[in-house]
């Protein structure tokens, strides 16, 4: 696999709406989870074939809380309240990684909110090659 990036702004958003008032972020702007249980932002991820990748997730969180989401893949939880911590501020962007499985062709991947205060701010999803896999060298 080659990373490729998804951003949030392009995805399917349930309960959420496109900023882009923090600066850091990649491509155009990044989801604002509305500050409640359940809302989520939705990924159409396409891979070559069938196999192990990381889901890179880009995110800030100006609190202290965190904001646990928990992670799906095709319908199947791979992650559940995964930790999305306070970052320091909200220009404070950071990454969290997490190896699956995926299936050739068209991958549904979801991150849901799984307190009252939503998710952080989310800027983006890269799919790559799975962190314990060494890339051959050119
Ligand atoms: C602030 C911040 C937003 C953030 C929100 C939240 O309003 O400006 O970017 O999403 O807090 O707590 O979720």
């Amino acid at each position: 696999l080659a990373p490729v990036d998804y951003q949030a702004e392009n995805a399917t958003i349930s309960q959420g709406v496109v900023e882009a008032n923090h600066v850091g972020y990649t491509g155009t702007g990044f989801v604002n989870y509305n500050n409640v249980t359940g809302s989520y932002v939705q990924f159409a991820v396409n891979a070559a074939t069938a196999g192990p990748a990381s889901l890179t997730f880009r995110f800030a969180n100006g609190t202290t809380t965190d904001r646990p989401m928990t992670i799906t893949v095709n319908g199947t939880t791979v992650a559940t309240a995964r930790s999305f911590a306070g970052t320091g501020a909200w220009t404070t962007w950071q990454e969290t990684v997490l190896n699956t499985s995926l299936v050739a062709g068209s991958n549904t991947i979801r991150a849901t909110a799984t307190t009252v205060n939503g998710g952080p701010n989310l800027d983006r999803l890269r799919v790559d090659a799975p962190t314990d896999t060494e890339r051959p060298t050119a």
